[in-house]
């Protein structure tokens, strides 16, 4: 199967052209200005963007939590992805403290195989680090493909670590060539402020954002940093959310630490304002909560300047039935809110469409950047010769408006209803095969493949 598109203006991060791209089988094979094939399939991409598919790297699917289970699965969850021009996702697998990283692995794959629409990779979250894990590390990077290991600093319990633990790990992922991400807020304090209301019988949804304040996400940053920095392993804060957190990197970087942050598409569009709103609040219960239109502001400029590196969506979606195990207690509200399928389209409404983003910019911190940071560049992550053939072609006028109603997530109300955004996905290429157009589906079930993912360094 061969596709020709002609005549797309095509966006790479580095530069942006309007051109043609041919694609022979999964791979791209030619990208330039009037190119003349003969394809099995001509696309007139005239008038449209055309940019390298997106990569969401921080997604929870069918993950078990707060007693119950995110929504989507790998089924429901990548082909909303798709919907919304996303081709790969990697997903967190969760080892069970008291159980080996192979053992949750096996749970993931069991999840996974023949499940998926869309490329998927994992990352590790290690919540039990000890000297049998420590084995364990190598194999997963070297056998697995998974150079990823998440860390929680909250979730007491469950999943979180101690700064004992936490140093260990770092350790020993530096030593086989991969990365630590962190969930990166004081655990203790939060906890502390949890008790304290519920003591005080304050039990609405606006008490869970109260019980997260700026500064234990602050804390939390600097003092992964620190470790880091001390331990020499890449580093990776998952979804930052404010301005405490952001200026706590900046400080790192003046003195020559690198710490890459990620932030997630609603802490760029929605505030705190909306945890006024009695028990509705609970759509927008995660962890971190959402913050100040200060914070916002500084995410923004953290984006341009380049100290955020790329915007995810930290999809852990819950429907209503589930949201209510939290009716009359904030603190079993499950955390999360659905968002996979809008990233794209949300980032490129109010980034690029109201000038604080170009398009490069786009490209870069939708995909580029993860495929590089997470070892699967150039495989994923641009539109180049030799590349998987996972492409978009957009439509930057078209207005639509985002509901529940006709999202593809599996949850029964929208994070964003109502919400009306400039420009829209049309057609998604998946490893060379026209996956989705026009809202129609092309691929079958358990087409997504796993992605092998290699080791990584922290550079861009
Ligand atoms: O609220 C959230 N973020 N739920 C998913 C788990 C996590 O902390 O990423
Ligand atoms: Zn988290
Ligand atoms: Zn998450």
């Amino acid at each position: 199967m061969s596709v020709l598109i002609k005549n797309g203006h095509l966006v790479n991060a580095a530069e942006d052209f309007i051109g043609d791209i041919y694609i022979e089988g999964e791979k791209i094979v030619a990208v330039g200005e009037n190119l003349n094939r003969n394809a099995d399939q001509v696309i007139d991409a005239s008038g449209k963007l055309v940019f390298p598919g997106g990569i969401d790297p921080h997604v929870h699917l069918d993950m078990p939590f707060m007693g119950t289970y995110s929504a989507d699965d790998y089924s429901t969850g990548t082909l909303a992805a798709l919907h919304g021009g996303t081709t790969m996702v990697i997903d967190f697998i969760l080892q069970t403290q008291g159980k080996s990283l192979y053992n949750a692995l096996e749970e993931w794959q069991a999840k996974s195989k023949g499940r998926a629409y869309g490329d998927y990779g994992y990352h590790m979250a290690v919540t039990d680090y000890n000297e049998d894990t420590q084995k364990e590390i190598q194999l997963m990077v070297e056998k697995e493909g998974i150079t990823s290991f998440k860390t929680f600093m909250a979730y007491k319990g469950a999943l979180m670590i101690d700064d004992n633990q936490m140093v260990g790990l770092m350790t020993e992922v530096k030593k086989q060539g991969g990365m630590v991400t962190v969930h990166a807020t004081n655990g203790d304090m939060i906890d502390h402020l949890v008790h304290k209301f519920k003591k005080q019988g304050k039990m609405s949804p606006l008490y869970h954002y109260l019980s997260q304040p700026e500064v234990t996400e602050a804390e939390a940053s600097a003092r992964f940093g620190d470790m880091a920095h001390y331990t020499g392993v890449p580093a990776y804060i998952v979804h930052m959310t404010c301005e405490g957190a952001l200026n706590s990197v900046r400080e790192a970087t003046k003195r020559n630490q690198t710490v890459l942050v990620e932030t997630c598409i609603q802490y760029l569009m929605l505030d705190a304002s909306l945890y006024d709103k009695g028990f509705e609040s609970a759509k927008w219960v995660m962890s971190p909560p959402l913050r100040e239109q200060k914070d916002i502001e500084s995410l923004w400029a953290g984006l341009e300047q380049g100290l955020v590196k790329v915007v995810a969506t930290d999809h852990c979606p819950f429907t209503w039935e589930q949201k209510k195990m939290g009716e009359n207690d904030f603190s079993k509200i499950p955390n999360g809110h659905p968002a996979i399928e809008h990233r794209m389209e949300l980032l490129f409404s109010e980034g690029v469409n109201k000038g604080r983003i170009t398009l490069p910019k786009f490209v870069e911190v939708t995909s580029t950047n993860a495929a590089k940071l997470f070892g699967m560049y150039p495989k994923k992550g641009c539109l180049a010769i030799g590349s998987d053939a996972d492409l978009v072609i957009f439509d930057p006028n078209e207005k639509h408006t985002l509901s529940a109603k006709t999202h593809h997530m599996n949850t029964d109300y929208s994070g964003y209803e109502g919400r009306e955004v400039t420009g829209k996905t049309k057609t998604v290429i998946l490893r060379g095969k026209i996956a989705i157009d026009n809202g129609e589906v092309n691929i079958d079930k358990g087409y997504g493949q796993y992605v092998f993912r290699n080791k990584v360094d922290g550079k861009l």
